[in-house]
């Protein structure tokens, strides 16, 4: 029997690549290996994104279409979306009576992202919803509605999954046996940098480069990535250590690269060049992802349909869970 794994992404905007090394591509080997649900968590993404339902609308097509493009295989795997299971909200709600608030407060991931928009909105965190502070509860109800054994995380989610499993046990201490606890999987991907050298390339910080960019973006971006500032002329020997245009050069893998390092500590290659090189090797790069993002943004009656069946399949687990969640808490009326 193959174990279950079950991971989600929130729909605020395209898969980049720091996304894609970081997680995504690893996501495309686990569906081999196991029974596997992807999950777009469009209700935790509101949970950030209330007042902009458009924005989460419209991405939970693009992240459909980013999951299928890079090969994610709707025969092997279960996509689905969050919302359209409400067994997952219903399980949140008797969840949040096993979690108390101190706890969510501590909780790491949570802690962070409070101290982060406290820095953007400048509040003493006045502004932090309900629905925020617990959206932790509401990723455990993820996890344990498909009974999710593995999940695939980077390190920050890490705390999450720990609350989940907290969760698991307080619910199985009092109503009994019923829920299992899930592990994470880390993989062994690293954090990918940012075009202007920021240690992350995210989506907020406007330095990614995403896998269906055209090419004129794509150049666009690659032309203004930060390279060594201390090479000024065209010949000037520099770092490359210090370098994202050599950085991307080498996660992608790109044929020459050991020359490319080599060239560029001796002074023997400008910039322009380099960049004009990766601009190159990176179209090709994600030509195939691009291609069949492509077949799935002129066949939005395909992404349709994988998306109903997906989320179909994941109901009837869900489903499964819910009774016998309600069983245990007594609350099956009339079953
Ligand atoms: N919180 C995750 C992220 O921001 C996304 C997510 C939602 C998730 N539900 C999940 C991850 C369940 C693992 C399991 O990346």
């Amino acid at each position: 029997m193959k174990k279950t794994i079950l991971t989600g992404i929130r729909p605020t905007g395209r898969i980049h690549l720091g996304h894609y090394f970081g997680a995504t591509k690893n996501w495309v080997k686990l569906q081999d290996d196991y029974n596997s649900f992807f999950e777009i968590a469009d209700v935790q993404a509101l949970t950030d994104n209330f007042d902009n339902p458009t924005k989460v609308r419209e991405n939970v097509r693009e992240i459909a279409i980013d999951l299928l493009a890079i090969g994610i295989n709707p025969e092997k795997s279960t996509i689905f979306i969050q919302s359209m299971i409400p067994e997952i909200a219903e399980l949140t709600i008797y969840y949040s009576n096993l979690v108390t608030m101190a706890r969510l407060y501590r909780n790491p991931t949570i802690k962070t992202e409070i101290a982060q928009k406290k820095a953007i909105f400048g509040n003493d965190g006045e502004s932090v919803t309900y629905g925020f502070v617990g959206y932790p509860v509401s990723q455990a109800a993820d996890i344990t509605a498909f009974r999710g054994e593995l999940v695939p995380v980077g390190e920050d989610q890490l705390p999450l999954i720990e609350q989940c499993r907290e969760i698991v046990r307080k619910f199985n201490n009092i109503y009994g046996e019923t829920l299992k606890e899930p592990e994470a999987y880390l993989s062994k991907t690293t954090r990918i940098k940012g075009l202007d050298g920021n240690e992350k390339m995210g989506k907020s910080l406007g330095n990614a480069i995403y896998l269906r960019d055209n090419e004129e973006t794509i150049t666009k971006k690659i032309m203004g990535a930060v390279t060594d500032t201390n090479k000024i002329k065209k010949d000037d020997p520099a770092d490359p250590t210090k370098c994202m245009v050599y950085y991307y050069h080498d996660l992608i893998n790109s044929e020459n690269k050991e020359q490319i390092c080599k060239e560029c500590q001796e002074g023997s290659r400008g910039c322009v060049t380099c960049k004009k090189e990766l601009i190159k090797n990176m179209i090709e790069f994600l030509k195939p992802i691009q291609e069949k993002g492509k077949y799935y943004e002129e066949h939005p009656e395909v992404v349709d349909e994988i998306l109903l069946n997906g989320t179909k399949k994941a109901k009837e687990v869900a489903k499964e869970t819910m009774k016998e969640v309600k069983k245990a808490i007594k609350i099956d009326y009339y079953d």
